[in-house]
């Protein structure tokens, strides 16, 4: 972030405190914060206290930016490497949405062409509202970076998403914008989360995959520069950031999503797919019948089809869900898959559906074992990995 010139726009929220120590961590960084605070922001922070810290003036006034006959509001936000909302509240979302531009903050938002993150802080009612869940997918389908909050204990005594991110997280999504994008011009084709395999209209077999490790992984691409394309199944998180998603249930859908998304330079199949399908009734099965027989049909195995396929990836990543012999099973499953490395991890804790993992790298060097990492962590260091791979 050396020299870097970072316009903060300081929100209305409980969480504005927190933007004094971002740009305290920013300047450590070596970046340079200009600060704008909104009349919403100046109930929470002052502006001596933004502008002690930040060593510069803070702009608040639209109008008095004029001053000289300069277009001060352009200005201001054309110099800037990267506009930063922090925190971004409902109201500054839906105006950005909208396209309002009624204070210096918001015309600043609709005057630039710099790139923006927003780091959205507020009440899990108002986060999950389906006004804000639109703005949110508004701004991202228009480049716009918005971070997702944290889930916790809110100042307003409730619990769930919409708590502003740690400090770190903030200055480290902020560190990716400005990192180096070794990945630019390479295609990974990402698969996520479980699939639903049906047996009636209504009723479907599948496993505990969150989806989380594979959506991670995606977004550690996108942000070294990669065109993603994440072939999810049925999960309920967000698209990260420069990732395209397609949604399939089933695994031979997935299967066909895969193919279609052809050529890639490096395919991660971190999906769990279900073995097998079920011969599906039409019609409801009824309890008046008695018990019923699943008939089961086994999946294509997507990764072990891409490990052969004439056009198969520069570099073909398979994951090992194991519950015993981890390692083995997955120096087994490298081989037989035809795949270049194998991410294996035990799955008999809480790993499904939790932050956390424990991988080991399986490649045709050896194992590596990793620590034990936020799954956002894992995700880091695997495209890393891969940047240095396709180098
Ligand atoms: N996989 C796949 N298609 C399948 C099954 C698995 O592409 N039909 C991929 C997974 O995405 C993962 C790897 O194969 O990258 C290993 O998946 P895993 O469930 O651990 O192994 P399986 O091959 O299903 O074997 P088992 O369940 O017997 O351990």
């Amino acid at each position: 972030m050396q020299g870097k010139r970072v316009l903060l726009i300081v929100g209305g929220g409980i969480a504005a405190f927190k933007a004094l120590e971002l740009v305290r961590a920013l300047r450590r960084e070596g970046a340079t914060v200009v600060p704008v605070l909104t009349a919403g922001g100046a109930h929470f922070v002052t502006p001596l206290s933004l502008s002690a810290l930040a060593a510069s003036p803070v702009h608040t006034d639209l109008w008095s930016l004029d001053e000289g006959g300069g277009m001060g509001h352009i200005e201001l936000s054309r110099s800037a490497d990267l506009v930063v909302v922090c925190p971004a509240t409902a109201d500054l979302m839906a105006k950005m949405t909208t396209g309002i531009a009624d204070d210096l903050a918001t015309t600043l938002l609709l005057a630039t062409d710099t790139p923006v993150i927003a780091v959205p802080a507020m009440n899990v009612r108002m986060w999950t509202h389906a006004a804000t869940v639109a703005n949110v997918a508004t701004l991202r389908a228009r480049g716009v970076t918005v971070v997702e909050p944290d889930e916790g204990p809110m100042a307003c005594g409730e619990f769930g998403p919409g708590r502003l991110p740690e400090v770190t997280a903030i200055v480290a999504a902020i560190a990716l914008h400005f990192g180096p994008k070794p990945l630019v011009g390479r295609h990974a084709v990402v698969t996520a989360g479980p699939t639903h395999e049906p047996i009636d209209p209504v009723r479907y077999l599948t496993n505990r995959s969150s989806g989380k490790q594979g959506f991670a992984i995606a977004g550690a691409l996108a942000a070294l520069g990669a065109r993603v394309t994440l072939i999810a199944g049925p999960v309920a998180l967000a698209t990260p950031p420069g990732c395209t998603r397609v949604d399939v249930e089933t695994a031979r859908q997935m299967a066909v999503a895969v193919e279609a998304a052809l050529p890639a330079d490096v395919a991660v199949m971190v999906a769990a797919v279900a073995d097998w399908g079920v011969i599906v009734s039409p019609a409801k099965l009824k309890k008046v019948e008695g018990m019923p027989r699943l008939d089961l049909v086994e999946n294509p195995d997507i990764l072990a089809t891409l490990g052969r396929a004439v056009d198969r990836p520069g570099l073909v990543i398979g994951f090992a869900a194991e519950t015993e012999a981890t390692i083995a099973n997955a120096v087994g499953k490298r081989a037989t898959k035809k795949a270049d490395w194998i991410v294996a991890n035990d799955v008999s804790g809480d790993v499904m559906g939790g932050d956390a993992n424990t991988v080991h790298l399986v490649t045709a060097e050896g194992v590596e074992d990793w620590p034990t990492l936020p799954k956002a962590e894992v995700a880091r260091r695997l495209a890393d990995r891969i940047a240095q791979e396709l180098a």
